[in-house]
């Protein structure tokens, strides 16, 4: 039996496909639900496309424990890839290390409520950092503050834009985490 990962990602989902792409052939993992708070979300394009069911849930089904570990009742992992409400306890009690987050900063900098998207890029940016990269992490009750499982940096140019800088990091997420994700995952 493959064991199932929920991708919990409420943005366009570039993350997401890359899993998706990447854990096509695994034979010990599969992406089984796509779940988002946005309705509008590019993700659920990307999980219609790949024929994995979709879960679009609001902020009250998401406190509800019994109504969502009800929802969850044949997951084995959840994958946060651009999700950004903060995860219930509930949730990581039900889940004990079995809940991973990418960030898209060398943490613990450029981290903490309000530092998502082009936010990061843009201190990175403004801070002439010489370098940025990326986090991955286990997930615990605090934003961006879970075991550290993987980091991965690149350099920054003095005349890199925060685009450039968000091109940069894309890249390192949709190699590493994938890899990331079987590494950690598979028996
Ligand atoms: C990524 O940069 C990830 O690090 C962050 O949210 C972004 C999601 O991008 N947590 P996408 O929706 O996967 O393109």
């Amino acid at each position: 039996m493959k064991k199932r990962i929920a991708l919990f990602a409420s943005g366009k989902g570039s993350n997401a496909q890359a899993i998706i792409d990447y854990l096509t052939d695994s034979e010990q993992l599969e992406v089984a639900l796509i779940a988002t708070n946005n309705k509008n979300a590019g993700v659920l394009e990307i999980a219609q496309a790949a024929h994995i069911p979709a879960l679009i849930f609001s902020r009250e089904e998401f406190t509800n424990e019994s109504f969502f570990m009800e929802q969850l009742k044949e997951v084995d992992y959840i994958v946060l890839a651009g999700f950004l409400w903060l995860i219930p306890a509930y949730l990581i009690k039900h889940f004990p290390d079995k809940i991973i987050n990418i960030h898209p900063a060398l943490l613990p900098k450029y981290g903490g409520r309000g530092m998502y998207g082009m936010k990061v890029h843009q201190t990175v940016c403004e801070n002439k950092e010489a370098e940025t990269g990326i986090t991955i992490h286990f997930v615990n009750e605090h934003y961006d503050e879970g075991g550290i499982v993987l980091q991965e940096k690149v350099a920054v140019s003095a005349d890199d834009t925060p685009e450039v800088i968000a091109q940069k990091v894309h890249m390192l997420e949709h190699y590493f985490y994938p890899r990331c994700i079987e590494k950690l995952w598979n028996n």
